[in-house]
């Protein structure tokens, strides 16, 4: 069986000397039989196109035919040649077949039909299978490498920041606990409270929920440097633009001002869109047509103005808005939807942050374009970032994308020792556990930027998919931690 090497079908379908003989493997996405012919739509996932296998019942034993179901792999010698059907290029004509593995088309659950994505996310052992989740799964892996080659060649270098941290100074979130210690019989100090001094690392540690700050550390030596890794927060938000573990890509660059910092994000954005209609056109063609038979289930008034591709080409055409938290404040306050109480938390205080539907107000309906919104009132931003003169604001930047409201938070950080020594006190963070932090502040500072895009927000814009526990293989959710 084996005799001849097997081809992927991403590969056998750009064949252009036909009439040889081949093998393939992979799974059975339908058969269809008549008397004088089977159909078998063969699929291994290298692309999203399958292989259509053409057979003569009277050729392969009928114990084999009988047990090609949905969801069975298969070995198929035969040859391939130039299709007489329309559809495909090329089919193969099959001499021999071996089934890999049986699949019982009553236990199944992946019929050949569109599920809910609420019954696949049950599923996420098995939903790779599906044409949608493999047009993502590989546009991810795309991405993926899209952002290392990004900033490899930009003569960025890449930096594996902690995953386990003892410091809980970023603010960024609720964290999770990394401990060792008996839960049931903790060691207790004299006070009663647990003695963190007997577990494992000897100090309370927590899942980081950023790699910035240290980041910054190799920053203040190699100059531009990037990570990129998962990062765990525990808020309990269960919305479809959050999720317990996700990933990150945390650039960040000395001697980069504001501006500096606004422009590296403008460019990897459309590089990565770039990138994906160079290498990613056929999954992105059968994601925008899920896309738009998604959209016509929807209320006309609740309808997209684009379909997914023209929303991406149309990011990639236009230059993003770059206003400061104040502009949006007043073209907030004045809207149409404060004005007759629409938004859920209306805009009335200068300071209040801005909420999901402020950020697409100004996205989807003032300037229908990306905004890139700096500095923010101080209050309601991190320890780290740069103090504006004006004592009130700091040079924090929010990337607010069409659909998903924020997709990137970043800023300058504070390089003066001083003011950034004044305002951790402030905020009565603890210094003893930022002392390392600090010091990059003593020892030749420098003018310094960064910004974190949230990938899954980014696999969220690029699929058009609505929910982000559909743009990760597996999700973490509250109460979810399945496979
Ligand atoms: O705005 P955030 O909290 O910024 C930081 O963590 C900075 N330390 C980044 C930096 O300057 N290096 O998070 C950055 C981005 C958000 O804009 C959002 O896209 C994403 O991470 N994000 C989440 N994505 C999925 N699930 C969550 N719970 C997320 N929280 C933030
Ligand atoms: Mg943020």
């Amino acid at each position: 069986m084996y005799r001849l090497k097997s081809e992927n079908i991403k590969q056998l379908l750009k064949t252009v000397d036909v009439d040889k003989d081949i093998n393939v493997r992979g799974w059975v996405k339908t058969k269809r039989s008549s008397k004088n012919v089977v159909f078998i739509a063969l699929n291994d996932g290298t692309t999203i196109h399958n292989l259509q296998i053409v057979v003569d019942p009277g050729k392969v034993d009928e114990s084999i035919l009988d047990n090609i179901h949905t969801g069975a792999s298969l070995s198929v010698v035969g040859k391939l040649i130039k299709s007489k059907g329309s559809g495909q290029s090329v089919e193969v004509m099959a001499e021999k077949i071996e089934i890999l593995g049986k699949s019982n088309p009553d236990e199944y659950p992946l019929q050949p039909k569109k599920h809910s994505l609420e019954f696949l996310r049950e599923k996420a052992h098995l939903r790779f299978r599906t044409t949608t989740f493999g047009a993502i799964t590989r546009i991810r892996h795309a991405m993926i490498f899209a952002i290392h080659k990004f900033f490899n060649d930009k003569g960025f270098y890449n930096i594996h920041t902690p995953i386990i941290t003892g410091s809980d100074a970023e603010g960024a979130g609720e964290m999770f606990r990394v401990t060792t210690l008996d839960l049931k019989n903790p060691p207790l100090d004299q006070e009663g409270n647990i003695d963190f001094r007997k577990d494992f690392f000897a100090k309370e540690t927590n899942l980081t929920v950023s790699g910035q700050l240290e980041a910054e550390l190799a920053a203040l030596a190699l100059s531009n440097v990037y990570t990129f890794g998962p990062t765990f927060r525990a808020e309990n938000s269960n919305t479809s633009r959050h999720l317990a573990e996700f990933w990150m890509v945390e650039p960040e660059m000395a001697f980069y001002d504001i501006h500096d910092d606004m422009d590296l994000a403008e460019e990897m954005l459309k590089y990565l869109i770039r990138y994906a209609f160079d290498f990613c056109m056929e999954d992105l063609e059968f994601l925008n047509k899920r896309f738009m038979d998604e959209e016509k289930n929807k209320k006309q008034e609740d309808r997209a103005s684009m379909n997914l591709l023209e929303r991406l080409q149309f990011v990639l055409e236009n230059s993003f808005e770059r206003i400061t938290y104040n502009e949006a404040f007043e073209i907030l306050k004045n809207s149409k939807p404060n004005k007759k109480k629409k938004f859920r938390f209306l805009i009335e205080e200068w300071g209040s942050d801005l909420q999901s539907e402020h950020e697409r107000y100004l996205v989807e309906k003032h300037f229908i374009k990306p905004v890139m919104v700096t500095d923010y009132p101080k209050e309601i931003k991190a320890f780290y970032m740069k103090q504006n003169d004006d004592g009130k604001t700091v040079r924090a930047l929010d990337v607010l994308f069409p659909q998903i409201g924020e997709i990137i938070g970043g800023s300058q950080r504070e390089e003066n020792y001083d003011k950034l020594y004044r305002r951790l006190k402030e905020l009565n963070l603890p210094e003893k556990e930022l002392w390392w932090y600090l010091e990059t502040r003593k020892f030749g500072t420098v003018v310094h930027s960064g910004f974190g895009l949230g990938f899954e927000r980014m696999m969220l814009f690029l699929t058009g998919m609505g929910n982000i526990r559909d743009v990760i293989p597996f999700p973490r959710t509250p109460q979810s931690a399945e496979f």
